[in-house]
């Protein structure tokens, strides 16, 4: 008898539901598997009779068609404003073409993207309103560089692990000089491909680190990802001015393979030493780029017009010179300098980089 009264009340509720849920239900869809699955409790409970569990059941089914429509209605909405973006992308495209070809259900119209080629970058422009040239970098991550900066700065070695640094940098300038002797040009593209490691490794481990003991990182990681963009901008335009011989691009795959895995390594093991010897590496830097700007002063190497790229990454003059571009990269490879020198004396400190904001918002 309780049964029997269970069973009836189960049916009457789950009429009621299917008239207001399931009423309205369209052929159910690869990706509308909550609502299939309704449909299939549903069917399964009109169609046998109830055992003593249906009341759980039925509650169950309640619960989810209650929020099945709700999913419903909320994929409608979203597969509604997907159509209507991807009408737009079609307009903006001209129609439908190979790359964005949509195919249409018959019957409930709603699209199915084929492929998402074709993601439609926005206009950018200038501040004088001509369209931006660059996809390689946006005009809000260009930058005036800081020529006022000391370049004269010299972090004195006094600790033993400050002597092993100095004097490694030292060690690999010798046959660095050998090499390149006063090709400076080259010398500039080719040790860019090498400055433009350390903030990349150091900025990755940063973000593991970051991840594994969920904590901040003061701003490091961007600062170092921005040096490793910062440098490898420098290797953009060097690219502009000098074209690397085949033997060079060899030997530049060869440095990359062994320099990544020796600083990644320190760095795990001493990111105070790996810091400085990156401070080092800068004032080398430096030094080579006021070479570098003497040659071009005694007119060995020719003055030639600043790279296009070069003139939009450092808003510089439309009539500015090689010289010009020399001087503010080693104006960053100054900014460097301290960064690196600065992230190494927070380590001396005992305090780790977190604990002090990193420098952001020179470049
Ligand atoms: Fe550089
Ligand atoms: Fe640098």
């Amino acid at each position: 008898m309780m049964s029997r009264s269970v069973t009836r009340m189960a049916r009457s509720m789950i009429n009621h539901i299917g008239r207001r849920n399931f009423s309205t239900l369209r052929p159910v869809t690869g990706n509308e598997a909550g609502i299939g699955v309704v449909t299939g409790a549903a069917g399964f409970l009109h169609g046998n009779s109830m055992k003593g569990s249906e009341k759980a059941v039925a509650h169950w089914v309640r619960y989810f068609s209650v929020m099945s429509s709700g999913n419903a209605s909320t994929m409608a909405l979203r597969n509604k404003e997907q159509n209507d973006q991807d009408d737009q992308k079609i307009n903006q495209s001209g129609g439908a073409t190979g790359r964005n070809a949509t195919a249409t259900d018959s019957g409930n119209n709603n699209k199915r993207i084929v492929s998402y080629w074709g993601i439609q970058s926005p206009k950018v422009t200038k501040e004088d309103g001509t369209p931006w040239r660059w996809n390689c970098f946006m005009p809000w991550e260009t930058y005036k560089a800081d020529l006022s900066i000391d370049l004269k700065k010299h972090h004195a070695p006094v600790t033993l692990l400050d002597k092993v640094a100095y004097w490694t940098v030292k060690a690999l300038r010798f046959p660095t000089d050998l090499f390149f002797q006063k090709r400076y040009g080259c010398r500039a593209m080719m040790l860019e491909t090498v400055a433009a490691v350390p903030g990349m490794v150091g900025g990755m481990l940063l973000h593991c680190k970051s991840l594994r003991k969920f904590e901040q990182s003061g701003g490091w990681i961007k600062a170092l990802l921005e040096e490793a963009e910062n440098e490898r901008m420098h290797l953009m335009t060097f690219m502009e001015i000098a074209k690397p011989k085949w033997y060079e691009r060899a030997l530049v795959f060869a440095v990359q393979g062994i320099f990544f895995n020796a600083y990644f390594v320190t760095y795990l093991l001493s990111p105070k030493l790996a810091h400085r010897i990156v401070g080092y590496l800068e004032e080398e830097a430096i030094h080579s780029y006021t070479e570098f700007l003497k040659e071009l002063d005694k007119g060995n190497i020719e003055n030639v017009s600043a790279p296009a790229i070069a003139i939009d990454y450092w808003r510089l003059p439309e009539d500015s010179t090689l010289k010009d571009v020399v001087m503010v990269v080693r104006a960053d490879e100054a900014h460097h300098r301290d960064v690196n020198h600065f992230a190494s004396d927070i380590h001396y400190q005992g305090q780790e980089l977190k604990d002090c904001p990193a420098p952001l918002g020179y470049h």
